[in-house]
């Protein structure tokens, strides 16, 4: 992929007496970028954007979000046609190729995808090693960096088929590795993968199946997981999917670089929200504490969780395609009277209507509903992360892929606005007063 954006016009900046024009560069949708990418070698300055506010860090044709009017498109397709009509392996296949897949391509990607499905054994041996307490997501950081020490035949990041395959055996095994983490705390025996069993029918099973008895996976919560992990596959460039990019950008393993990813998701601004949103209806508990806790919102003492994004100043697309999939797993596991559903709805129906939100710009975002609807799959708190990082898993290496294979890619490397001190001699220590 080389830069695609065409020009569209130029900038001027003035620093210190010099003029300097800045290309703009327009991609297909959104903001036009200024293009600053000689302003230090011509000028000597930098620019300075924590948090990268106003900052595109890379060209990419995979996600587009419009964070304003609440899209999301893959790939150019939206979220909501991708989760009502396809399933999870025909976004991978879209994510990571760029087009929809035919009937054919689609079975021979599902069945490449379930070929890998299993762990070396000896992967086994690395979850003894844990506490049975240990947090799932500690956990998952811990083997899918270690799957770098198994997979070594997929680590040659200059060998396109290498990269394929590396990218094949993390989709296929992230479900295998977050049931393992979670059988582990729980104490049950590893449930093996089942080959005739679609990815999400599999996860589901080797998540709730004991080998002392048969299990059926609930047609109607398969569609709802598969459905929950085509809502989570990628994001364009979140902290996570920046921090995997970054990783990558040294020419890491894809193993190593999806490790660091999975560690930034699990911070509770990022992928740990779900599970902070579900603790936070609990807390409330009533709907008669809503005010209250609204009350110490705007009191500055807490956030709502699941409300609120860097992008989306309008109802996360997402969201709403969670909050359906929320009321129907509600209805089909019989907790379709689940206190905690009263408490969100009503939440969601006063923080959208009161002013300290509205002028923020506060909708509820994609883990508002997800954390309920988890829940009643039968999933721990402590999982929500894990599955949100076995979905995002496709995102990260499909953008990981695009970034290697762009001819330009340079190593990240951010410069700073240095505020210590300025150089001074060293002072013997019986000289320090
Ligand atoms: N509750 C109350 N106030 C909020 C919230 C919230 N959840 N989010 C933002 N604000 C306020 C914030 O106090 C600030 O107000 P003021 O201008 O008066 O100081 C204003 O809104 C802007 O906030 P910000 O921190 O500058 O916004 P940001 O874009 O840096 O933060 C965010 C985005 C997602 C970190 C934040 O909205 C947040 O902490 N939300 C709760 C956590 C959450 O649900 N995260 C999941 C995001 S979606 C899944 C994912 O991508 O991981």
């Amino acid at each position: 992929m080389e830069n695609k954006g065409t020009p569209n016009g130029a900038a001027s900046i003035s620093i210190g007496g010099k003029d300097l024009g800045l290309p703009i560069l327009k991609g297909t949708l959104g903001p036009d970028v200024v293009d600053i990418r000689k302003l230090y070698g011509e000028t000597d300055v930098f620019t300075y954007d924590p948090g990268f506010t106003s900052t595109a860090a890379c060209e990419s044709q995979i996600t587009f979000i419009d964070g304003d009017k609440g899209v999301l498109l893959h790939r150019g397709y939206p979220i909501g046609q991708l989760a009502e009509q396809s399933s999870f392996l025909e976004v991978c296949y879209l994510l990571l190729n760029g087009e929809l897949p035919t009937a054919d391509e689609l079975t021979k990607f599902e069945r490449t995808i379930t070929l890998h499905t299993m762990l070396h054994d000896q992967m086994d041996r690395f979850f003894q090693g844990f506490r049975r307490d240990a947090h799932p997501m500690a956990v998952m950081v811990g083997t899918v960096g270690a799957l770098s020490a198994f997979y070594h035949d997929s680590t040659d990041i200059t060998d396109l088929q290498q990269r394929t395959i590396s990218a094949h055996r993390l989709i296929a095994k992230m479900p295998t590795l977050a049931a393992r983490a979670y059988k582990y705390t729980i104490g049950q025996p590893f449930i093996y993968p089942r080959n005739e069993l679609g990815y999400a029918e599999n996860f589901l099973r080797m998540c709730f199946a004991v080998p002392a008895e048969d299990y059926q996976v609930n047609p109607v919560l398969a569609k709802a997981m598969d459905k929950i992990f085509i809502l989570h596959a990628d994001h364009e460039q979140n902290a996570s999917t920046s921090t995997v990019r970054l990783a990558g950008s040294s020419g890491a393993n894809p193993f190593a670089c999806i490790a660091a990813g999975i560690a930034c998701l699990w911070g509770p601004a990022h992928g740990g929200a779900n599970e902070e949103a579900l603790n936070m209806l609990k807390e409330i508990g009533t709907v008669d504490r809503i005010p209250e806790y609204v009350q110490g919102v705007k009191d500055r003492k807490y956030r709502l969780m699941g409300f609120g994004h860097r992008v989306y100043k309008n109802y996360d697309p997402r969201a709403k395609v969670m909050q359906q999939t929320c009321h129907e797993v509600l209805a089909e596991t019989g907790h379709g009277d689940d206190p905690l559903l009263k408490v969100a709805m009503e939440l969601e129906k006063i923080a959208l209507n009161d002013p300290y939100f509205v002028e923020r710009k506060l909708y509820p975002n994609v883990d508002f509903y997800s954390g309920i609807t988890l829940r009643a799959l039968g999933f721990p708190a402590e999982m929500f992360t894990v599955l949100f990082a076995l979905a995002r898993t496709v995102g990260w290496i499909a953008q990981w892929k695009e970034m290697i294979e762009d001819p330009s890619q340079k190593i990240g490397r951010p410069r700073q606005l240095y505020t210590g001190p300025a150089m001074r001699d060293y002072t013997p220590v019986d000289k320090r007063g």
